[in-house]
């Protein structure tokens, strides 16, 4: 009996330690509810706060120092092409709109997961200029095999002379 009890603790352990680090995985209501607003709401991402349209892509912040704001979503990123200076640090925010997305850098081993509700950080610094696809690699739906960005990395003095405007993005306008 003892040993049963003891089993049944022991699952419903694991079940929590799951819990507590996929529960993105499960899209519950109740889970926004207890987020207490940690994260970004996806449902108004576009509306309010980091993660507004004229926040994305990437910002230069003090000390010379590159921020790129991205947004996962069925099944394109926002935006869909970036710009960064090669041999710099780059910290990462990424969050998603909908469901798991995975952001990889063809041809390096960078990668960060998005998630609804949460922000994911990462500081990549790509050491020379070229041009990197950035596939999915999260299964998310129909047209995940069609999800990817794309980021252009070129060299320091170049991304310096870009405009506001041209260094958020690089998609065609
Ligand atoms: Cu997004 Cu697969």
């Amino acid at each position: 009996m003892k040993k049963k009890i003891g089993f049944v603790v022991a699952m419903a352990l694991v079940g929590l330690a799951l819990l507590s680090t996929r529960y993105y995985l499960v899209d519950l209501p109740v889970w926004h509810f207890f987020g207490g607003g940690n994260g970004p709401d996806p449902v108004t991402l576009h509306l309010r706060g980091e993660f507004v349209e004229s926040n994305l892509g990437a910002a230069e912040g003090p000390a010379g120092s590159v921020t790129v704001r991205m947004i996962a979503q069925q099944f394109v990123f926002v935006p869909q092409c970036i710009v960064i200076p090669a041999g710099v640090p780059i910290t990462f925010r990424i969050t998603s709109a909908d469901t798991v997305h995975k952001l990889s850098f063809m041809g390096t081993n960078y990668g960060l997961k998005a998630a609804p509700g949460v922000v994911t950080e990462a500081t990549f610094t790509f050491a020379k200029a070229g041009e990197f696809k950035i596939p999915c690699q999260e299964f998310c739906g129909a047209g995940h095999y069609a999800m990817r960005g794309h980021l252009d990395v070129v060299p320091r003095h170049q991304f310096a002379s870009l405009l506001p405007g041209e260094r958020r993005t690089c998609e065609p306008r």
